[in-house]
């Protein structure tokens, strides 16, 4: 496609016509982002415009700033809505949450984010909606068996997806290792937080990867998150079985796999 059809097409993007299209919000603990998908090419096909998350970051709070966000686009009543949360999303209510305000666990996502903006919206764990992403359109694109996407951030999130099927919900960033929570010893927030070197941070990496690596044995490991962007820091210094690998979409992942989910009618 030439730059002069790919930009008409991505207006009519915008407007709905053309091009099948969704939008995309990935709600983040720093962070709260969200733009249109073309869902043939997994490419956004409008800047995508990012709001601090609200702090204290409570459902009211985190729920206006999602409706303003999606009133900042000019979008036709029929695009769905799909957005990810940092927390497991059983049949869109929220499990558990370690790094938004504790007042969201039994809040039904959906239902709430469909009554500020008006649309109908489905819910997605972040990580696993980054897995579908690169599954469609990135790294893990064409991998038979079982592919492990892992997000750096705030957290750790996780995906599992098998021969293309996601096993949603595996919250690996969770696991105990050596006695402490994973995510709390070898997250981007904690390499921040300590201020830990490359090494330093690789070496708690390591730890995590090749315990996951022993539990389920996947063909690919995905390396995600907004420090995915530095990968030749670390993903050298790492040692696994499998092909470890940087996500393909960056930071998009999130916001391209919730719209892909909010199209295929995802519960
Ligand atoms: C949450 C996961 C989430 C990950 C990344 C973890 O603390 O429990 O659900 O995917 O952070 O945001």
């Amino acid at each position: 496609m030439s730059t002069a059809e790919r930009t008409e097409a991505a207006q009519d993007g915008r407007l709905g016509r053309g091009v099948p299209l969704a939008f995309g919000i990935d709600i983040g603990g720093s962070g709260i982002k969200g733009a249109p998908v073309d869902l043939t090419s997994g490419e956004l096909t409008a800047e995508r415009v990012r709001i601090p998350t609200p702090s204290p970051s409570t459902p009211a709070a985190v729920a206006a700033t999602v409706a303003e966000l999606v009133a900042g686009f000019d979008l036709p009543a029929d695009v769905p809505l799909g957005l990810t949360f940092p927390a497991p999303i059983k049949h869109g209510k929220v499990s558990f949450i370690a790094n938004l305000h504790q007042s969201w666990t039994g809040v039904d996502v959906p239902a709430l984010m469909s009554e500020a903006t008006g649309r109908p919206v489905i819910a997605v764990n972040d990580a696993d909606a980054a897995g579908v992403a690169e599954v469609a359109f990135g790294a893990a694109r064409g991998v038979p068996g079982v592919v492990l996407v892992t997000t750096l951030g705030t957290g750790i999130g996780s995906a599992l997806v098998v021969d293309g099927v996601l096993v949603p919900n595996t919250e690996l960033g969770h696991l105990e290792i050596d006695g402490e929570d994973a995510e709390r010893r070898a997250s981007s927030a904690v390499k921040e937080r300590e201020g830990l070197g490359w090494e330093e941070w690789a070496a708690r990496l390591q730890r995590f990867y090749e315990t996951v690596e022993m539990l389920f044995s996947p063909d690919l490991i995905v390396v995600g998150g907004g420090v995915s962007k530095k990968h030749d820091k670390f993903l050298p210094l790492l040692r696994t079985r499998a092909p470890i690998v940087a996500a393909a979409l960056r930071n998009s992942a999130g916001i391209v796999g919730a719209a892909r989910l909010a199209a295929a009618g995802h519960r």
